[in-house]
Order: C-alpha cells, then structure tokens, then sequence
C-alpha cells in the first residue's frame, strides 16, 4: 500500500475546492463531481465525459421548490433529498428512493445523519482487509480519495473510498463503516457504490443465463421504477454475473458512451437502478440487502468489496478493453499473472469417473506426444468417489485406483515430461464421507430443520474458522507432497436453509458474506503458499466467473458447454468483461456431451483458441489423422499464445445480434504487428449474397500479409474494405480456400510487415 498523504486539496487527478466544497475526479477520459451539501451530507453533480476544471458547478445543482416534496429545513420548501442527487444516500431523511445504507440502532431507529467530517488525498490504492481488489504496483498509477462521514449521534464513522488510475478509465468505490460508540448497531444494508445519473436515457446491458448457458449478453431500456439483477444463492451465480454497465442509446461495440459497473465479489450481490419521477438514474451495486445483517459492537468495522467503475467513449468494446487490462495486470496476481498459460487435457469428459492409473498413463503419454504440457486429474481421485453421491471431504487417494497415490502418479505423469494438476471441491461435503460422519455439524444448516442437497452433496461452513483450518491442513499437505503444477478449484452447488453452529443467533445473517470470506481466507492461504501452482476456479462451469475469484485463480473455467457454437455465445457474453487471459476453453469429443451437436475438429479449436486454450477428450481413442490435427492446432496455440493471453481483443460480429448466424472477433497484439481474427458462421444459407469482416485495432499505415492469402494489404484497409468472406456459406472463399456448411469456421493471422 501506498499511503503518502498528498494534501487535502488537489493532486493532478483529485481536487478539492474548499470554498464551493467540490470533489472533482478527472480520469484520463472522464470527470466524477460532487460536493458538500448544505446538511453536510454529500451530493453527487456530474459522471460522464472529462472536462476542463472549473472553480465551481454550483450551477449544475438544481434546488428549487416542488410539490408535495418533503423538506429538510423549517421555511425552506426547496431543500429536498429527493430533489437532489445524492453520493452516498441515507434513509427516511426526505429522499423516498432506495438508500445505499441503512443501520438499526439499539433504540429502534433507522434514522441517521452522517456529516462531512474530512477527507484525504493520497498516491496509490489501499489493500481492502481480507478482501480481493484491484491494486497498485507503483504509488503513481492511481490516487485515492478517502471521505470520512460521521454521525454524532450514534458516534459512527463511514468512510467512502474512491481510487481512480492514471492510465485507465477506472474509478474503484467501496465503503467502510466503523462503530465507535458503546452500543451495538446492525448494518442491515451496506451498498458499495452509489451514482445518481442525470437522465434516464440509458439501456442497461447484464450477462444473464444459466448452467450450460452462462453470461448471455443482454439490454433493456430503463424505465420508471427499479430494475434489477442479483444473486441470493451464495455465490455470484450463472443466473446473473455481478456486472452491469448503462449505455447510450446509439451506443454500439465501437462508439458511444458506456458507465461499467462490476462486482468484485463472489457472494450475493445486487445491481439496481432506480429511474425515479424527474428521471434521474440511481444505479447501486453492493452485498445484496435480502436476507443480510452484520451486527458492529462498539469498536468494530465493516468493509464492503469493491466496485470497478469504468468509463468508455468508445463504445462496449472500449469498456470491455478497460476491465480486460485492469483486470488481467490489477487484479489477477501473483506469478501466474504473467507466465504463459500451459496447454493442457483434462480427463472429465473423456473418463468421468471411471479410470484408474493405467488409463490416466496412457491420456498422458499420447497427450505428451502431442505437444500439451499440463495433465489435469478430475473429480474422482479421492475417498470412494465412483459417482457424485460420496467421498467429498475426504481428500485422501483412492488406492483401487491409484494405488500409488497422488504422489505416485505425479511424479509418474512429470517423468513423462508433462506438468500435473488435479481437482479439488473443497468447499463442500457428502453425507456418505468420514468428514461428514466425523462432523455433522460442520456444514451450512438449521437445527431442527431439514438440510436439503445439490448434486447429492452439502455445503461446509466456511463462516468457521476451523472448517477452513482443517481443509486447509488437507490440501495443503498434498500439495506439499507431491510435483503438483495446478489446481482445478470446483464448487458444485448453491446454499439452502443458511445457518451456522458457529455463530449466535443475532449473527446468523453473516453466514453467506462469512463464508466467502472464508473461501478469500483459503485462497489467499494457498496461493501465498504455493506461488507456482496455477490456480483454475469452476463451480459447475461458470457459477462463480467473477473479478473476486480472479484475484486468487487467474483463469476460471468458462462453461460446462464445450460445444463450440453454444461457446460462442457463452465467450463473446463473458469477454464484456473479462479478459481471455481468465477464461478456460477446450477442445471436446463430439458429439458434444451438452448439446448433442457435432462439430468439426477444426471449429471446436478455432472457438478455443480465444481462450486459456486446452483439452477434454480421450486422446487415446482418435485416429491417426485426427492426432495429426491436434498436433498442428496446439502448435498453432502455442506459437500465437502471447497474442491471445496479452493482446487487445475487440468483438467485430455479435451472436446475440442479426439471428446470431455470424460471430467474428480479433485479438491484436500490443504492438500492432499482428492479429488472429476469428470467423464463425453457424447454419448455412443457399445461393447467399456477400459479407466482409471488417477488423478492428489495426494499425492503420502498417501492410499486413493473411496467412494463407496472396499479397499484403493496408490495415486501414482491413478495418474499412475488410476481408471479402464470398462464398462463405458454400465452397469456396474469394481465394479459392474451401469454406462454407453449418458451423464453419475461419481463422486469419495477420503479420505486419513493415
Ligand atoms: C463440474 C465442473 O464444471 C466439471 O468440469 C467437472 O470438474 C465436474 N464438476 C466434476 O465433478
């Protein structure tokens, strides 16, 4: 942490104007502005475009009378909190929208008054106790602001902190609340971040789904009244990926204003916009309120995650690119941030759960020999796991099956020349285990009430310290033990009938937010630990792909669905916020074990390749010529793998868009000199009319020869005449190069030559 006051007034970034009592943020594209209001509360004044510094906005507050609003000062009909946009907002003190906060105090009120007290200015980002976030490398990268508000009566402070980066358009926001009274208080409400737009001209985009399916791009105009998303399972979910960002209108992948908001949370959250009667957006995002309390004794604290707010100008593309760089050098940490992500085969869908050693060997031997560098052992190596009804908890080898043990295996599989990882669920149990039998008590439950199952298994309480010491002690003493390389982190089911035997009856509305910080606590403990080890999180798939897991595991397993057409979708949705350096994809058997679909070899890599690239098939079992393909396509990974896991990614064609027929997208590398294009079409259409690609992010005086094509060509001539795709949906392509039927693909490297 870098924690150097500057001053109370300005540094470059962050000013203060202490006669007119204006905070003005100036980001690299954008200005954040607002003030002291006349009740010491703070009000919010503009979020959008940057502009030039002025010594004052009072003129942008509008304050003036209006029917039947309620008013703060006796004599005065035009001091409202309703009327005014509010940073920060309180409950029952005239603004009737949703508030940010609300606290129980021991009386029974829920009123307060928490007043401008002081702020600071200071160089670099502050670490959020026992929180993920983004952060600092060097002190001048970012500046924060740090507000304190206090509320005399009930002797509480909360503390609003805001950091905004230098060279990206990112300003983070979350919130503190210390309790320095006598009394115990209840937070029943502790939003993260709190923005009163102007206008309610917006439509709201949300990566919405489900399993199989996940983070499926969407938008809807805001109207009157609230709308939301949120999660109350207990993790981020599928449903809804904690993210929202508000649009202009005309706003498309490429121009246009666009307000990012992402959660860097793995918990229930909730994302809302109010549209209220003057039209004034209210967008909230924090730890959704349903179903939450945490109870502050005197002298305690509470800390929020954090929310990344970025801004583009530049359209969807631009916002995304943002949250890609911040994301991929400011939140993913440790060595494998940077290190070069190994090809790897994991054997779930070419055994489930029926495989022994022998089988393991001979995956691993012929996936040696076709170039991949990591093997990765699924569910099924521990306890009796046979099926999904046993052993989860009990993380000791299966000696029927390998009856060398973990240990033995592994170092058998880095003879071969091969890096090993396994698998792990580590936040859960089955009744049908010695964990269970041992400690009945040790999963999230009710006394007296019936536990219900997902997937036949429960979930561990990790709100307890010593559910998390034990399993901690397990996985860290086979990591200890053996060569391992990598880890698939899993976590298969949502919570139900939440309580803890730990915690008293007054703080059983913790559980959820406790027991993710429990998963932090493990995570962070593994990960200091043992640096080498990459870190894969899953949780049936993507139930769990947010920027909270980023921080610890720096990939995550994309989606169940390995069918190249439905992982279409599912990438481009989840590229909106994350960058290809997190989301794992492999190369499946077909027909495709989700969808049935049958799809050929060279479209399920093409669809892969945009990701932390891979396989999930038996190998063993592929004729010659097949093998021969893999060969080339991991070569292919290989030799454009710094592209793809560094490069600047730009969406050219949306699946959700034009009946969702062509996909196309580019990844560009950093310094322009060469790009991989992909190319998608689903169905084919008979006798069709012509199309072209138009690529992005090229640079413009550069001359670029395609692979596989004749000639060179400009690349302002690639981004505005584009690549001529005629015959794309049968034969053969402009070239002369067989292109065409359902789910065909096209790759095009770019190489300038200058
Ligand atoms: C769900 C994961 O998403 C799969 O990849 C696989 O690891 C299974 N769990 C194993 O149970």
């Amino acid at each position: 942490m870098f924690r150097v006051p500057v001053n109370t007034q300005s540094s470059g970034l962050v000013r203060y104007n202490e006669d007119t009592k204006e905070f003005h943020i100036q980001g690299k594209d954008f200005s954040y502005i607002f003030n002291i209001l006349r009740n010491k509360q703070l009000g919010h004044i503009y979020y959008g475009k940057r502009i030039h510094h002025s010594e004052s906005y009072s003129h942008l507050i509008v304050i003036e009378p209006k029917a039947t609003s309620s008013c703060v000062y006796e004599g005065d009909l035009a001091f409202s909190l309703d009327m005014l946009k509010q940073e920060y907002p309180a409950y029952g003190t005239t603004d009737y929208r949703e508030p940010a906060y609300q606290i129980h105090q021991k009386n029974g009120s829920r009123i307060t008054n928490f007043e401008y007290k002081s702020h600071q200015i200071y160089d670099g980002k502050p670490k959020l106790d026992g929180l993920p976030a983004t952060y600092t490398e060097n002190g001048d990268e970012a500046v924060t602001l740090e507000i304190t508000l206090h509320d005399k009566l009930i002797d509480m402070d909360i503390i609003l902190l805001y950091t905004v980066y230098k060279e990206l358009n990112v300003l983070t926001r979350s919130t503190k609340f210390i309790n320095h009274g006598k009394l115990s208080l209840d937070l029943s409400r502790a939003m993260s971040t709190s923005v009163d737009f102007f206008d309610s001209d917006f439509e709201m985009i949300q990566l919405s789904g489900s399993w199989a399916r996940e983070r499926h791009l969407l938008s809807r105009p805001l109207r009157p009244g609230i709308q939301s998303i949120s999660s109350t399972r207990g993790t981020s979910s599928t449903q809804q990926n904690p993210f929202v960002a508000l649009k202009r209108k005309e706003t498309n992948e490429h121009i246009g204003e666009v307000f990012g908001f992402s959660f860097v949370y793995s918990g229930n959250f909730l994302a809302q916009i109010e549209v209220d009667q003057y039209d004034v957006s209210r967008i909230m995002m924090g730890i959704h309120p349903f179903d939450f309390n945490w109870k502050l004794e005197s002298g305690e604290s509470f800390q929020t995650p954090e929310v990344v707010m970025v801004y583009s100008d530049q359209g969807i593309n631009g916002m995304s690119q943002t949250y890609h760089k911040l994301y991929r050098t400011r939140l993913a940490k440790g060595e494998w941030r940077d290190k070069t992500r190994p090809v790897l085969i994991n054997n779930w869908e070419a055994t489930y759960f029926d495989f022994d050693e022998g089988k393991i060997l001979t995956i691993a031997n012929t996936a040696k020999d076709l170039g991949i560098e990591l093997f990765v052992l699924d569910d099924g190596w521990f306890g009796n796991r046979d099926t999904d009804k046993t052993s989860l908890g009990d993380w000791y080898p299966n000696i029927q099956k390998l009856p060398n043990g973990i240990v033995g295996l592994a170092e058998k599989i880095t003879k071969l020349g091969l890096k090993f990882g396994f698998w792990f669920e580590p936040e859960m149990v089955s009744k049908v285990s010695e964990l269970y039998s041992q400690h009945p008590d040790w999963i999230i439950h009710v006394p007296n009430r019936h536990s219900s199952h997902g997937r036949n298994q429960f979930v561990l309480d990790f709100s307890r310290r010593e559910v998390v010491d034990h399993i901690y002690e397990r996985m860290s003493a086979l990591l200890r033990a053996a060569p391992i390389s990598y880890v698939k982190w899993d976590m298969n089911r949502y919570m139900t009938e939440i309580g803890s035997a730990g915690l008293p009856a007054d703080r059983q509305k913790e559980v959820p937010h406790r027991y993710i910080l429990g998963v932090y606590d493990l995570y962070d403990r593994l990960t200091s630990e043992f640096p080498h080890v990459l870190f894969e999180s899953c949780a049936s798939g993507g139930a769990r792909f947010d920027p909270g897991m980023l921080y610890y595991a720096p990939q995550a397993w994309t989606s169940d669905d390995t069918d190249a057409i439905e992982r279409l979708k599912i990438q481009y949705g989840t590229s909106v916020v994350y960058p290809l350096s997190s989301m794992g994809a492999h190369v499946s058997a077909v027909p495709n074990h989700q969808v049935k679909r049958s799809t050929s070899l060279e479209t399920r890599a093409n669809v892969a390749y945009f990701g932390m690239f891979g396989y999930e098939l038996d190998v063993t079992k592929m004729p010659e010529e097949e093998k021969q393909q893999l060969r080339k396509q991991i070569n292919f990974y290989k030799e454009n793998r710094d592209i793809i896991q560094n490069g600047t990614f730009y969406r050219l064609k949306s699946p959700f868009e034009d009946a969702g027929n062509v996909t196309a997208w580019v990844v560009v590398s950093q310094d322009q000199k060469q790009a991989i294009a992909g190319y998608y079409q689903v169905l084919a259409k008979p006798n069709p009319g012509y199309s072209k690609l138009l690529l992005k992010g090229l640079n413009p005086d550069y001359q670029y020869k395609i692979e596989g094509k004749v000639g060179k060509r400009f690349g302002n001539e690639l981004m505005n005449a584009g690549i001529i795709m005629d015959g794309e949906y049968s034969g053969l392509d402009a070239e002369g190069i067989d292109f065409g039927g359902d789910f065909s693909s096209r790759i095009f490297k770019m190489e300038a030559e200058i």
